[in-house]
């Protein structure tokens, strides 16, 4: 029998995670790895989207806190994952299944670390029904 594997997406913003790297070469070990520019660019919307098409977390990289290009897209987002880890936690929706780190990598090497450390934790909570999103219908 196969073990579970969550499905996470991860959004890194390019400015601060990856930009030396190979991203071809990254992008074929992180699966749904989605580098943007700024994770200011990120909302709710996005998050949920990701839900519904069946991930079970939703991983955001910005950069670190005063470095962010757009002034305070990271401070933003920052804001944005606080308030909707509330919401999913209203209906029921683990928060762990949303996070957020500011921090700097350039070359990319902890981006599949902190994927694998977030799904580790998923596994744990198990699979998202889609049901909570889609108001249980
Ligand atoms: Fe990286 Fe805004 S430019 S988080």
């Amino acid at each position: 029998m196969s073990e579970y594997e969550p499905k996470l997406v991860c959004f890194s913003c390019k400015f601060g995670w990856g930009y030396l790297s190979d991203e071809d070469a990254l992008s074929r070990q992180i699966k749904n790895w989605i580098p943007i520019i700024c994770s200011g660019k990120i909302d709710a919307t996005h998050v949920v989207d990701a839900f519904k098409k069946g991930a079970d977390g939703v991983l955001i990289l910005g950069c670190p806190e005063g470095e962010c290009h757009y002034q305070d897209g990271n401070f933003e987002a920052m804001k944005r994952v606080h308030l909707l880890q509330k919401v999913l936690g209203a209906f029921g929706i683990e928060e762990e299944r949303v996070r957020i780190e500011l921090s700097i990598d350039p070359e990319g090497k902890r981006i599949p670390q902190l994927v694998k450390e977030m799904s580790d934790d998923i596994k744990k909570l198990g699979p998202l029904g889609n049901s909570e999103i889609e108001g249980g219908a």
